[in-house]
């Protein structure tokens, strides 16, 4: 039934560049991180572990309504505690944010500056700040301000119906209208995810630093250029009077790319009591006050021809944002492209709940809508009684058919076929409930993923040292994904120098300009930057060579000469003939020959910008369902990625597991329960939000194509810390459905869903 056998893929365009770079042995290879020592044995600091004298403690009070004002404030009992030396409330912020701050959304996370009116939005929204001499004295104070509330009832409805929005469509092409109703085979279903936290390990965390003209801000931050830029303006200071650091991050997920409220709190407070103030949110408050993906709900209408193909696919998707924001979680990333289907639309609507500013959270859209795509089509496979992988590489496409565009480079057919052979689908019997192991009924499943491949600029400035190590340091932060380490491999592989010289000095807004780690392009991004650095110190080492007297190089052509090994030689002749780099700045007296590397991003790559640009994947799950118990465990996982070359097999590794795991969370476990009579998420605990355990993981089985992305880059890396999370869902609930016939089509699955089963 099924061919495994590659096609060739002839419509894929004739790379525009000439013979691929072919890169060492460095590229690719499985390294351990080269920070992770500082981790394990705890010398690695986070943004709480910097301590200074004089430092004081801050602790927001949040609010305990989820609708309404504040009638008033009354802080006296708090401002007599001991060790109290500020409380702040929506009296006193605006004249302490600079004059010039902006009002509306500020590339703060929470649009609404904290603190700046009496209006309440959301259970949990900070309503004062408490500072202290210590920590305990602040929790105390906060917990001793007093409000009184004009409450109203807050609006947390789960279900998105409201009459009174208006979508708008962000792709359309041909006519759903009337090619869906006429459509063979149908499905007309609504899926729903809830909203999920990303808690990071971490937590938000800030220490402001004032010296009475420039802050130093402590931030675990996944976009340090973000959070200097946002905070500068916010606090209304200078760019240049603005330092973030941000050296090591417990994770981040999306909610990291901005700053919230907790970081301005912490400035303001220590601009007014000039002391530096560490501010750490709590957990709890980690599920109101630092954002969250936000419910989905979409309906799907899909239609085929009775040989399986596509001829019409519409998605019409809601999602909730908070009173002051207009958050929108683009479920539609990945719908007009995935597929080759000749009509298609997508709509799109935000419904206002009073709940807390969503953001974006790894594979903003495009998880939650892939969950709703990739659900429909398996409904749709079944309806056809055609396999579901099969379904796919029927409808598999080259062109991006939403721009006409060709891909830069689309593998997903193989992603599906290889999937298929590791998993070993062709065993699947795709009767409902027939596969079985022992007392366990065996579920298999299969979805598709895809997210956005994207390149932005960077500067990575590397130093050759006399004392044969190398240095190379930029602004951008390492959330935990592997970024010291590829920065380190990219240098290593531009010069031979071992990666064991060389350090990485990453997470400082006062090093050269690089990216955040965000819509997964950090790695795609700085890894030109890098290459051009090393190149760069190269070129000076080679000046140095030719202009010293004692070299051995002294007036020999540059162009001739060449690093690799870590030594310096004719080009001609091997590495060995020549001298190590550290030789050469000996012999001329410098300590140093210094690399400026600068790379720009895809908007400015006129070449790129004809391709469509995508990283794809396939993911195989399978689920035991144990009728007698009513037990439903994710068993095995085979996740197949093309995300371009692999810099580091190891990290990227990481990033899939990791992801995969987050989807179990996903199918089985995540969702916030906000009470419908003061919008308290309940469950703002790691008791009660439950998340994937070691013993909850299944075993994975990661896999990447590695494919080079010709137009991405040299290396032709793309990144790949959200792809492997989309599609892990959907295959789970197809998993599910074919091991007890029950289609879940609102996460998280639950028991009770299951208990109608009669397999
Ligand atoms: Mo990702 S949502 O860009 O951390």
């Amino acid at each position: 039934m099924l061919s495994y056998l590659f096609e060739p893929d002839d419509t894929t365009p004739a790379k525009p560049q000439a013979a691929p770079y072919a890169p060492s042995a460095v590229i690719g290879a499985s390294l351990s991180r080269i920070d992770g020592p500082l981790k394990t044995t705890g010398r690695a600091t986070y943004a709480v572990d910097y301590n200074f004298p004089r430092m004081v403690y801050g602790v927001a009070a949040g609010s305990t309504v989820g609708n309404g004002t504040i009638r008033s404030i009354d802080t006296s009992a708090a401002e007599k505690m001991p060790g109290v030396l500020l409380i702040l409330d929506h009296d006193d912020i605006g004249d302490l944010l600079h004059p010039s701050a902006p009002n509306g959304r500020s590339g703060i996370g929470e649009g609404r500056i904290v603190l700046s009116n009496n209006n309440v939005g959301y259970w949990g929204q900070f309503v004062a700040l408490a500072v202290a001499e210590s920590f305990e004295q602040a929790q105390a104070a906060a917990a001793a301000v007093h409000v009184e509330y004009d409450a109203q009832k807050p609006n947390v409805a789960t279900a998105l119906d409201d009459a009174d929005v208006t979508p708008n469509v962000p792709s359309k092409r041909g006519d759903t209208d009337t090619a869906f109703p006429s459509a063979p085979v149908q499905v007309d279903e609504t899926y729903s995810t809830p909203t999920e936290m990303h808690n990071p390990m971490e937590m938000h965390s800030s220490i402001a630093v004032w010296d009475g003209k420039s802050f130093t801000l402590y931030e675990s931050s996944q976009n340090v250029d973000g959070y200097y830029n946002s905070l500068s303006a916010a606090l209304g200071v200078p760019r240049e009077n603005v330092r973030v650091i941000s050296r090591f991050i417990g994770s981040g997920f999306g909610s990291k790319l901005s700053p919230w409220p907790n970081s301005v709190l912490a400035a303001t407070a220590a601009r007014k009591l000039n002391r530096p103030v560490k501010l750490s949110v709590s957990r709890k408050q980690m599920f109101t006050s630092t954002g969250h993906r936000p419910r989905t709900q979409q309906r799907m209408r899909i239609g085929a021809a009775p040989d399986g193909k596509l001829v019409s696919l519409q998605q019409d998707y809601r999602n909730h944002s908070s009173i002051g924001d207009n958050f929108r979680e683009n479920c539609g990333e990945a719908t007009p492209f995935l597929y080759s289907v000749p009509n298609l639309q997508v709509t799109s609507a935000i419904v206002k709940r009073n709940v807390g500013s969503p953001c974006p959270m790894r594979g903003p859209g495009a998880v939650p809508g892939l969950f709703a795509v990739e659900s429909a089509m398996d409904e749709l496979a079944i309806k056809l009684k055609m396999d579901p992988v099969e379904f796919r590489v029927h409808n598999d496409t080259l062109t991006d058919e939403s721009n006409g565009k060709p891909f830069s480079s689309r593998h997903y057919k193989e992603c599906l076929q290889t999937g298929a052979e590791k998993f070993g689908w062709s065993r699947r019997n795709p009767a409902v409930g027939s596969m079985r192991k022992g007392d366990l009924i065996l579920g298999w499943g299969v979805a598709g993923a895809s997210w956005g491949a994207g390149r932005r600029g960077s500067e990575v400035t590397v130093v050759l040292k006399d004392d044969g190590t190398v240095q190379a340091s930029c602004a951008s932060q390492d959330i935990g994904t592997g970024t010291y380490t590829v920065v380190a491999q990219i240098v290593s592989d531009r010069t031979g120098i071992p990666v064991g010289k060389i350090d990485v000095v990453l997470g400082d807004s006062s090093l050269p300009p690089g990216p955040g780690s965000g819509g997964s392009t950090c790695t795609a991004s700085i890894v030109p930057g890098a290459a051009d650095g090393a190149d760069a110190a190269v070129k000076a080492l080679i000046a140095i060579a030719t202009q010293t007297n004692s070299s051995p190089f002294h007036e020999q052509d540059p162009a001739t000469l060449t690093v690799s090994k870590g030594r310096i030689h004719v080009m001609s002749k091997p590495a060995e003939s020549g001298i190590p780099f550290q030789e050469v700045l000996k012999l001329a007296k410098v300590d140093s020959a210094t690399g400026k590397g600068k790379a720009g991003g895809l908007g400015s790559d006129s070449d790129a910008r004809n391709y469509s640009m995508h990283s794809f994947g396939a993911q195989f799950a399978e689920v035991e369902w144990d009728p007698g118990i009513a037990k439903l465990r994710v068993s095995r996982v085979v996740s197949v990625i093309d995300g371009g070359r692999i810099i580091n097999k190891k990290t990227a590794t990481n990033q899939i597991v990791g992801a995969v795991v987050m989807g179990v969370g996903m199918a089985l476990m995540e969702q916030t329960i906000y009470d419908p009579r003061n919008g308290h998420p309940v469950n703002d605990n790691f008791a009660d939000y439950l998340v994937p355990t070691h013993a909850d993981a299944p075993s994975i089985d990661v896999h990447f194509l590695d494919i080079p992305d010709p137009m991405i880059g040299q290396y032709g890396a793309r990144g790949i810390g959200e792809i492997g999370l989309a599609g892990i869902a959907p295959a789970i609930t197809a998993a599910v459905y074919h091991a007890t016939g029950i289609r879940v089509r609102n996460l998280p699955v639950r028991i009770e869903d299951l208990l109608a089963s009669e397999v």
